[in-house]
C-alpha cells in the first residue's frame, strides 16, 4: 500500500532517502508530471518501476539529477557534443528538457533498455530538487502512471494508478507545466527532438545559437517505437473509460467504411480555446481548459482534464484539433499539445454531422 506525505508539512526527506537506499520506490513531483523514482544505480530497484507500471523493458527511463555536473557524470560526450550539451543545459536547466546522449558504462542497462544512450534531466520543481539534493543519488523515474494511461499531475493521480504498491508518494500539489519534458538527443553537432514536451523547439534553437558553429535542430517524433525513440507508442495518455477522437472539420476528412455514429448526447468534450464550443449543451459533458486558447494553461490542465472525463459514463471523448493554435516561445508549444491529443486518441479522428460524432474517420 502506498503512503502519501505532504511536502510542505510532513517530514519526508529521511524516509525518502532510506527507501531509495533500500531499493524501494518514491513517487515525487516535478514541474512536468509526477515521477516514479528508484535509485538509478540499483538495477533491481529500477526493475521494480517497470513491474509496478506494467511497462515493457524495452522503453528506457530518464535519470534525474540535481546539477549539470551530476548529469555530465552519467554521459560520455565528444568535444563537440560537450559544447551542445552545455548550451542546452545552461539555457534550459533546471527545467522540462531531457538530454539523451551516450551513457557512461556504469549506468545500468535496465535504465537504458539495453541501448548505448541515457536520458538525463535536472528538474526545477523545488520538492524534486530538495529530494535530489538531500539524497544525493541519481533517480531513475518515468511518469508515475500505469503504462499507457494518462500521466499524473497530482499525488492523487499517482495513488489512483499505483496505490496498491509499496511507494512513498510526496505530495506537492498540481504540477506547473503539466506535460512531460521535451526529449532531445545530442549527437555530434546536431540536436534531434524525440518527444515534444514542456520546452518548445524554438527555445532549443535559441539555446544552441550560443555555440561557435551551426547546430542543426530537427524533430523526429514518430507514431511508433523506433530504435532512437523506443517510447513513442501511438496509444499513450489514453483515458480508460471511452475511446477518444480528435474532431476535424468535414472538409478535411474522408469517411471510411468502418466509421460509427455516436449520438452527441453520449459524448464528452475536453476543449481548448473554444474550438468545439458549438458542441456545448449538445454533449453529455463539456469542459474548456482555457477559453483564451493559452497553450501554457492548456498544458497545465490537460492530463487532469482527461482523467476527469473518466468519472463520466461516455461512449466517446471528443478532443479539439489544436494544430493551428499560436504558441509562445516559453513553455510547451501547440505542437506538444497536438501530440498529446493525437496519442490520447490513438491517431483517430471524428467529424460532427446531424447530431452525431462520426468516429474512426481516418
Ligand atoms: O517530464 C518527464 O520527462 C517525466 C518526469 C517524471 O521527469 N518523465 C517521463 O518519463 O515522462 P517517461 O518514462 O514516462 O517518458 C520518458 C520518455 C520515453 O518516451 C522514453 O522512451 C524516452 O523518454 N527516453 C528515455 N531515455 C531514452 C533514451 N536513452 N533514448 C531515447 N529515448 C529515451
Ligand atoms: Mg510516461
Amino acid at each position: 500500500m502506498a503512503t502519501i506525505k505532504v511536502a510542505s508539512t510532513d517530514d519526508w526527506k529521511d524516509d525518502a532517502f532510506e527507501r531509495l537506499r533500500a531499493g524501494r520506490l518514491v513517487a515525487f513531483p516535478t514541474e512536468t508530471v509526477y515521477g516514479l523514482g528508484a535509485h538509478a544505480k540499483d538495477e533491481a530497484a529500477v526493475r521494480r518501476i517497470f513491474e509496478y507500471k506494467g511497462r515493457p523493458l524495452d522503453d528506457p527511463v530518464i535519470v534525474h539529477v540535481h546539477s549539470v555536473a551530476a548529469a555530465r557524470a552519467l554521459v560520455d560526450l565528444s568535444d563537440d557534443e560537450s559544447v551542445v550539451f552545455e548550451a542546452l543545459a545552461s539555457s534550459c536547466w533546471p527545467g522540462p528538457l531531457t538530454i539523451v546522449s551516450t551513457a557512461q558504462p556504469d549506468v545500468p542497462l535496465v535504465v537504458r533498455a539495453d541501448g548505448p544512450t541515457v536520458g538525463v534531466r535536472v528538474p526545477s520543481n523545488s520538492t524534486a530538487r530538495a529530494l535530489l539534493e538531500h539524497t544525493n543519488v541519481p533517480i531513475a523515474a518515468p511518469s508515475a502512471n500505469t503504462f499507457g494511461h494518462v500521466s499524473p499531475t497530482t499525488a492523487d493521480h499517482v495513488f489512483a494508478d499505483l496505490g496498491s504498491h509499496d511507494i512513498l508518494i510526496i505530495d506537492d500539489g498540481p504540477c506547473d507545466v503539466g506535460v512531460e519534458s521535451t526529449v532531445a538527443r545530442v549527437h555530434n553537432r546536431a540536436v534531434t527532438v524525440l518527444r515534444r514536451g514542456g520546452t518548445s523547439v524554438e527555445a532549443l534553437k535559441a539555446a544552441v545559437e550560443t555555440c561557435p558553429w551551426a547546430v542543426e535542430v530537427s524533430v523526429k517524433v514518430g507514431v511508433g517505437p523506433s530504435s532512437l525513440a523506443p517510447g513513442q507508442h501511438l496509444k499513450h495518455y489514453a483515458p480508460g473509460n471511452a475511446p477518444a477522437f480528435v474532431v476535424r472539420s468535414e472538409a478535411e476528412v474522408e469517411i471510411v467504411a468502418e466509421s460509427v455514429a455516436v449520438p452527441l448526447g453520449e459524448c464528452g468534450v475536453l476543449d481548448i480555446g473554444g474550438n468545439l464550443a458549438g458542441l456545448r449543451g449538445r454533449v453529455r459533458h463539456y469542459h474548456d481548459l482555457t477559453a483564451e486558447g493559452d497553450t501554457t494553461v492548456a498544458a497545465r490542465g490537460i492530463y487532469a482534464g482527461l482523467r476527469g472525463l473518466e468519472a463520466h459514463a461516455l461512449s466517446a471523448i471528443l478532443l479539439p484539433d489544436v494544430s493551428g493554435l499560436a504558441s509562445s516561445l516559453h513553455g510547451p508549444d501547440s505542437k506538444s499539445l497536438d501530440d498529446k491529443l493525437f496519442r490520447a486518441s490513438q491517431g483517430r479522428y471524428a467529424m460532427i454531422r446531424s447530431g452525431s460524432a462520426i468516429t474512426d474517420v481516418q
